[in-house]
């Protein structure tokens, strides 16, 4: 697995995709050449002390030499890296986190769960298990669904759920994988902790989470991200993002 090392990366595109998301695509070819699916990169957005913290993001895309974010703007960081024009450039750490061999991916039929900006961190690894898998999206509303055309042709079925109604089916997307769980031999969730908590109750055999908690240093070194395992307390940067769903203590 290759180092993170610290660049500047040219920004070649920053568009609004959905309400409140946003894609931004950078030209990176270490980061291509390097990563591993869920590995993400930490974004210095701005100068100065209020932006001393990097912000994680998964990689969403990595084609050619160029990877691409999703992001949902929900606070300061977000609202400036929105402000980011092409020509740009930004100060990345990356690949950071511990990344998916996919070769050691033995399921056959999957089911991929995504709650809000969850979807942007499953998209890279779905790349990767084509048609082996079903997606299972929720949103608040139709208009914060993200790129669906594009998981068309990777997933097999697409079921999504809207808080509003407005798409698919009305209510937690934990309600319509509970009527389909025996259909599957793996899990990948990522989304809101208590929705993840719920379809580990569901699926608690060969499922795995890919956890979005608060991050101060992300490379291993401060502690500020721990989550609770039945090993101890591990550090998402460094020992995650995603974990087997029977290692956590919930
Ligand atoms: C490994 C990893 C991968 C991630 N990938 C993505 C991604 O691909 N796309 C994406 O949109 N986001 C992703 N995130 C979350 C993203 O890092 C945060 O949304 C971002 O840092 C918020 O920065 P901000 O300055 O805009 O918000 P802040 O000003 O820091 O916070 C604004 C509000 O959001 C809440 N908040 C902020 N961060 C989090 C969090 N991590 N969990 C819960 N609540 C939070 C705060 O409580 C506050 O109310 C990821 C996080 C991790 C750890
Ligand atoms: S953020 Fe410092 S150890 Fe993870």
């Amino acid at each position: 697995m290759s180092k993170p090392i610290q660049a500047k990366y040219k920004v070649l595109e920053n568009v609004r995709i959905a309400e409140g998301y946003y894609k931004i695509t950078l030209e990176a070819p270490y980061i291509v050449r390097n990563y591993l699916p869920t590995q993400f990169v930490n974004i210095k957005v701005g100068t100065g002390y209020e932006y001393l913290l990097r912000k994680p993001f998964s990689i969403y895309e990595a084609m050619d030499h160029t990877i691409s974010i999703v992001y949902r703007v929900i606070g300061k960081g977000t609202r400036r890296l929105a402000e980011y024009q092409k020509g740009e450039f930004l100060d990345i750490v990356a690949p950071v986190g511990k990344g998916v061999q996919v070769k050691n991916i033995k399921a056959k039929k999957m089911a991929f769960i995504a709650g809000g900006c969850g979807i942007a961190s499953l998209k890279e690894l779905a790349g990767h298990v084509a048609k082996k898998f079903d997606l299972f999206y929720g949103v608040e509303s139709r208009n914060q669904i993200v790129e669906l055309e594009k998981w068309r042709k990777l997933a097999n079925k697409i079921f999504v759920a809207t808080d509003d109604g407005s798409e698919g089916y009305k209510g937690f997307v934990t309600d319509l994988f509970k009527e389909k769980v025996l259909q599957y031999d793996a899990v990948y969730c990522c989304g809101p902790k208590v929705m993840m908590r719920k379809i580990y109750e569901l699926f608690p055999q060969n499922s795995y989470f890919i956890f979005e908690e608060y991050m101060a240093c992300g490379i291993g070194v401060c502690m500020g991200c721990v989550i609770k395992t039945k090993e101890g307390y591990k550090r998402i940067c460094k020992d995650g993002p995603l974990f087997k769903g029977e290692e956590i203590v919930w």
